[in-house]
């Protein structure tokens, strides 16, 4: 099937604290924006990409790949998920499969997104990338001054949420309008259809898929993107 890449990039990269929005920042010869929407259109599958930029972004426009037809460029909202809302309402196939990914996820490897087309097409309603817990995990006690901890908890069965996310268009845009409606909490797009009852497969990709969030994070993207463009 086609499949149809939504990219939020309207965040402004406020732990990053550069001189601007981090997806705009240069590694490996491109902006962290190209390289992830350049993987992406590597798949035969994707032939579009609807990138979702914040209404004042002065760089977008300066960029090679605003004059590309297999883009479009809608505006972004306030938060991940409204940016992501508004990439949905310029899709106008219900039924086609989008791939939400994020722009500050440049390392994604083309192996994962492969993987995670097969697994989504052949689930129930979608999947989405993600890598097994592999450090000891801690829940604090609540309401304590210091951080004390309270218990172990079982790792067994956790899981880092990564993009992409890959859902039915349709599905997706009710699941998250159902869900913003009773004000859950909805931090990937997998959050929103999880709390109308579906069960989205996760797909075990490389930890390598990092989301570019914090100065030291530029080091280690370079070198990734280094090693998956030799
Ligand atoms: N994003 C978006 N619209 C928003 C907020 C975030 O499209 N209102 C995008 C970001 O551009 C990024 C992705 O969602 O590609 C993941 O968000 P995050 O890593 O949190 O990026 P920022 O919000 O920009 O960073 P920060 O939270 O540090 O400000
Ligand atoms: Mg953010």
């Amino acid at each position: 099937d086609k499949c149809i890449a939504v990219v939020p990039a309207a965040g402004v990269g406020s732990r990053m604290a550069a001189d601007r929005p981090k997806q705009y920042l240069t590694i490996a010869g491109k902006t962290i924006l190209e390289h992830s929407v350049e993987r992406l259109l590597s798949l035969p599958e994707i032939q579009h990409v609807v990138i979702v930029v914040s209404k004042t972004d002065p760089y977008f426009p300066t960029l090679p790949l605003a004059n590309d037809p297999r883009i479009t460029v809608v505006d972004g909202g306030a938060e991940r998920v409204d940016s992501v809302f508004s990439g949905l309402a310029a899709i106008n196939d219900d039924n086609a499969w989008v791939m939400v990914h994020d722009a500050a996820r440049p390392c994604v490897r083309l192996d994962d997104l492969r993987q995670l087309m097969v697994a989504a097409q052949q689930s129930e309603c979608g999947a989405i990338l993600a890598t097994p817990v592999r450090d000891t995990m801690k829940r604090a006690k609540v309401n304590e001054q210091d951080n004390v901890i309270d218990h172990t908890v079982d790792r067994e069965q956790l899981w880092h949420a990564l993009t992409p996310q890959m859902f039915r268009a349709g599905q997706l845009r009710e699941a998250l309008t159902t869900a913003l409606a009773q004000d859950a909490v909805i931090t990937d797009e997998a959050s929103a259809l999880e709390f109308c009852g579906y069960s989205p497969v996760l797909v075990k990709g490389r930890a390598d898929n990092l989301k570019v969030t914090q100065p030291e994070d530029l080091a280690l993207a370079e070198f990734y993107l280094q090693q998956l463009l030799k």
